[in-house]
């Protein structure tokens, strides 16, 4: 994708100042480790890209707001969501491992941990290992509404996480489906959850409306890898004029019900924010 990047821990430490300078006070990190193998091991491994990258920036940013995924995709080399019991996912070994990483995340400097899988039970499980680990403190934000996308694609392209066979449909939902949307935000509710965010965006805002008026927990919007893609690709192309889409597409996304937004515009956004607030 243009404009995004796999980072090493140096140019991650240059790319967050950046977006520290820009005014964002709040960051989510996706690992991607050296070696994928079945069970995503370095997921779970104290010294693992995600605690090395933590430790840093809480060193470098001690206010910035530090959300982590949980997920095994990124991970595990069948690149699905969990670890396998022949060719499905096992929710509630799964859960196991969720709790491991939440609990090693936490102990490096985690504010925030989002799991975002979508297996059956994961906020109470990630709630438990937490406060097992005396990380009482550390938030959970819950990918509660998660649809299976073809929005997804970038992302998928760039961690090398698409599924070696089959697909996410195991777990996550049918774009059909707007009522289920209302059971799985009240169901993480019900299991601890912080925040629901709703996943991907633009194609979805009925669904973040409707999450709105269901749940008063804070809610998030992920604007996804090709929902970024389109607009970017549009804007390059000179079909459209970019800032003015993007920041219309956020609006949208925030009178919809979303309280925070995560994008990948979010460097450019705050920056043309900033200058409209100036002029
Ligand atoms: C997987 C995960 C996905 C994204 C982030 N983590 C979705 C998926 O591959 O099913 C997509 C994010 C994006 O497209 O920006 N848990
Ligand atoms: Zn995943």
């Amino acid at each position: 994708m243009p404009g995004v990047y796999q980072l090493s821990l140096d140019a991650m430490e240059a790319s967050v100042d950046g977006l520290v300078e820009a005014g964002i006070q709040s960051i989510i990190l996706f690992g991607l480790p050296a070696v994928k193998d079945d069970v995503g091991s370095e997921n779970v491994d104290p010294e693992g890209i995600i605690p090395q990258a933590l430790a840093r920036l809480r060193r470098r940013h001690p206010a910035l707001c530090l959300i982590t995924d949980l997920c095994c995709c990124e991970y595990t080399d069948h690149g699905h969501c969990g670890i396998l019991k022949g060719d499905e996912v096992d929710n509630d070994a799964t859960l196991e491992i969720l709790g491991r990483v939440a609990a090693v995340h936490a102990d490096a400097g985690a504010d925030i941990v989002a799991p975002s899988g979508m297996m059956d039970g994961m906020v109470r499980a990630v709630r438990a290992a937490l406060d097992g680990a005396g990380q009482e403190g550390c938030a959970i934000l819950s990918y509660a509404v998660k649809y299976a996308s073809g929005f997804y694609g970038p992302f998928r392209d760039a961690a090398g996480s698409t599924p070696a066979f089959g697909d996410r449909r195991q777990y996550q939902m049918d774009p059909a489906n707007v009522r289920e949307a209302i059971q799985e935000a009240r169901l993480d509710e019900a299991e601890g959850a912080d925040m629901l965010m709703v996943k991907p965006a633009l194609a979805y805002l009925d669904v973040l409306a409707t999450v709105r008026r269901e749940s008063t927990l804070p809610l998030v919007a992920y604007s996804v890898s090709g929902e970024y893609a389109m607009i970017r690709a549009a804007g390059m192309n000179g079909w459209i004029d970019e800032r003015r889409v993007v920041l219309e597409t956020l609006l949208g996304m925030h009178r919809a019900g979303a309280d925070a937004i995560i994008t990948y515009h979010a460097e450019a956004a705050a920056r043309w924010i900033a200058a409209d607030a100036r002029a």
